[in-house]
């Protein structure tokens, strides 16, 4: 009787981390969130029962109790060190010639293998028999701090290897990284919760590993990366970095998307280059790369230096902070009403990108962060990631700098603004203020919603100045011979935009309804609840009861969708809508279509951008990946492609 329990209790514990791996390191999922969760309480539920077959690689193990006595210190069997950064390109070349002379050996016998240098917080995993010990914090680099309660809520670290022969002692080293979706979403709750928000994805990383609660620390989402081995005993090595990380995988780990091995300077400098551009797309923060000497036995041979290897270097990338003056703040009026306070700054470079403007979130946050007009500050940019002042510089003040306080009077209608209980920001409550009419006329046209090419912020402000739009519906009464009247408006641009707006009137109703701008409902609960909607007509009717039973909707999401429902006006402009002949799809299905499973690698020049391409592959249940490998599916080629293109033809991967 009692076997059969911890049979089963056995088979679960192995299909779950199985279920585990397969969503959170290959983001390849076979089983859906609700069947994963059935068998999660049948765990739970046997566990309860039969304490004395708890394994300590159970899913229900990830999250602990609260650590009482903060961390407890820990030495690392092998000091954990840093990397010498090479600043550019010239630093980077200079790396391989050091190599060379150190080494007696030429460029093309030294193997180097480039992989992204995460911008997280380093740790090291420790697996005794095969089981996560112990997690510990870089710390000074001797001592690190026991954060192993922490770590375990992180679900792409195995709680047991996965290999059958399980080493005695076996650790890992990489980063905990946040990643910059997650990074927006955290941030936006701590604004709407009063909380301070993080600077940058490294810090929210790093605070949320820090936590005293891991029940808190579970409810961020970090994933792991690793990047190298330290102590281990009782296991062969293998000779190389690369294929030392080949083993890491198959373990059970998610390693660098990019991996590459390069035995010349200019390859070593077309992918340096090539990563750069790449930044962007890749869901986590990097701020450069990290070459290595790829054979083992060479990285005894060349040795340490002070406080870094000689086998290995940072290539940084450009930084995406620097400092500027704050000119002035002004005051921007949301769609839903909310004033934004926004920095005009000295425009400035920040990675690559011109800023001007910068967004400071709400009074709360200039006032903590006690930013004046006039100060020198810090700006910060990365990807998609709207620009923020992150701090000011007290030093350079010189006392001239000016304290700012929002109105209390919306500054486009005149209206008394109103501060939400429990919120940190003030609202215009004026329905028919204009501010909040243009914000949404941008909102509803943007490329993510109904995508009106050619209607964009100067071109709503253009049909708002020239009252020819009072609503969303009135958008599509513009025609040629109203639009070519306006100013720099000629036949041309006036046909292509009432061609794009008679193009949008075919939209699929997730697209539409994150179009309309509810708050708190961005494109993802859009799409649950057009999932669960189906028609417009259905839309129209849910109840608060139905969005709250839906995954992922909370209760301030259900009740903004209700009043939105409950307000007549929006529910005519819809129907006028519906009049003027739009016509709502359904939404795609969950994951369907041929690419589940399927790995592309683009290389080359692409008709569109590599975060679309990559959105449409996702879109179909496929992965991107930045290097090609046997594992590789397909690697699409444009223009100028180049040693990606090379290594498919020589692993026969489709091109
Ligand atoms: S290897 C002895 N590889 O960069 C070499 N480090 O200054 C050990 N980092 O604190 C480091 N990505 O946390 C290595 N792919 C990567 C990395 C990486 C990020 C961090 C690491 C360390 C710092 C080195």
């Amino acid at each position: 009787m009692k076997s059969s329990v911890k049979k089963e209790i056995d088979k679960l514990v192995e299909e779950l981390n199985e279920h585990s791996y397969r969503y959170y390191v290959l983001s390849e999922p076979v089983i859906s969130d609700a069947e994963y969760d059935r068998l999660f309480r049948r765990l739970e539920e046997l566990e309860k029962k039969h304490p004395e077959f708890v394994r300590p690689d159970s899913p229900t193990q990830r999250v602990g109790s609260v650590i009482s006595e903060g961390f407890r210190e820990v030495k690392h069997r092998i000091p954990m060190l840093s990397l010498a950064n090479a600043m550019d390109e010239n630093e980077l070349s200079e790396f391989y010639e050091q190599l060379k002379r150190f080494s007696h050996r030429n460029e093309k016998d030294i193997e180097l293998v480039v992989e992204y240098k995460f911008d997280g917080v380093a740790v090291s995993l420790t697996y005794e028999d095969g089981l996560l010990s112990l997690a510990a914090t870089r710390g000074d680099g001797m001592r690190g701090e026991d954060v192993t309660a922490n770590v375990k809520t992180i679900k792409s670290v195995p709680l047991k290897l996965r290999t059958d022969t399980l080493p005695e002692l076996f650790e890992v080293r990489g980063e905990v990284v946040f990643l910059k979706k997650d990074f927006e979403l955290l941030n936006q709750e701590r604004i709407a919760a009063g909380e301070p928000p993080f600077a940058n994805p490294r810090n929210a990383a790093s605070g949320s590993l820090r936590q005293l609660d891991p029940s808190v620390t579970a409810q961020r989402p970090l994933t792991f990366y690793a990047y190298a081995l330290g102590a281990v005993e009782g296991l062969q090595l293998p000779a190389t970095h690369y294929d030392a990380m080949q083993m890491v995988r198959r373990f059970g780990f998610n390693i660098s998307p990019l991996l590459e091995r390069v035995t010349s300077k200019d390859e070593l400098l077309e992918v340096y280059k090539k990563a750069e551009q790449e930044r962007n797309t890749l869901p986590f923060e990097v701020d450069g790369i990290v070459v290595k000497v790829n054979s083992h036995e060479l990285q005894q041979e060349l040795g340490f230096r002070q406080r870094s290897p000689r086998w290995a270097i940072a290539g940084k990338f450009a930084a995406v902070e620097e400092f500027t003056t704050l000119k002035d703040i002004v005051v921007q009026v949301g769609r839903t009403g909310a004033l934004t306070p926004v920095a005009i700054l000295e425009p400035v470079e920040v990675g690559g990108v011109t800023v001007s403007r910068a967004t400071l979130h709400n009074q709360d946050e200039i006032d903590r962060k006690d930013i004046r007009i006039g100060d020198t500050v810090i700006v910060r940019r990365q990807g998609d990631v709207i620009p923020a002042v992150v701090a000011p510089v007290i030093s350079r003040r010189t006392g001239k700098e000016k304290k700012f306080r929002l109105p209390d009077k919306c500054p486009e209608c005149g209206t008394s603004v109103e501060r939400v209980e429990g919120e940190a920001v003030l609202r215009c409550p004026n329905k028919h203020c204009p501010a909040r009419l243009e914000q949404r006329l941008i909102h509803f046209a943007s490329r993510n919603a109904a995508d009106i090419e050619g209607l964009g912020d100067k071109m709503v402000a253009l049909l708002l100045e020239h009252k020819l739009v009072n609503s969303i519906p009135d958008l599509y009464t513009l025609t040629v011979n109203k639009l070519e009247k306006l100013p720099r408006m000629a036949e041309l641009s006036s046909r292509n935009l009432v061609d794009a707006l008679n193009k949008s009137k075919t939209i699929s109703l997730n697209r539409f309804i994150y179009a309309l701008g509810i708050r708190h409902v961005g494109e993802k609960t859009a799409l649950t609840i057009a999932r669960y909607a189906r028609s417009i007509e259905k839309f129209l009717s849910l109840t608060e009861e139905e969005l709250l039973a839906l995954p992922d909707v909370g209760v301030e999401t259900a009740r903004a969708v209700v009043a939105f429902l409950s307000n007549d006006e929006e529910v005519a402009n819809i129907r006028r809508l519906l009049k003027l002949g739009f016509n709502i799809e359904p939404p795609p299905e969950p994951r369907d279509a041929g690419l589940a499973g399927k790995t592309f690698v683009f290389t080359g020049a692409l008709s569109i951008s590599r975060a679309e391409a990559q959105q449409l592959v996702e879109s179909l249940g496929g992965k991107v990946s930045s290097s090609v490998s046997k594992n590789t599916d397909f690697v699409v080629a444009g223009e100028k492609a180049g040693s990606k293109f090379k290594k498919a033809q020589e692993l026969g991967v489709p091109v």
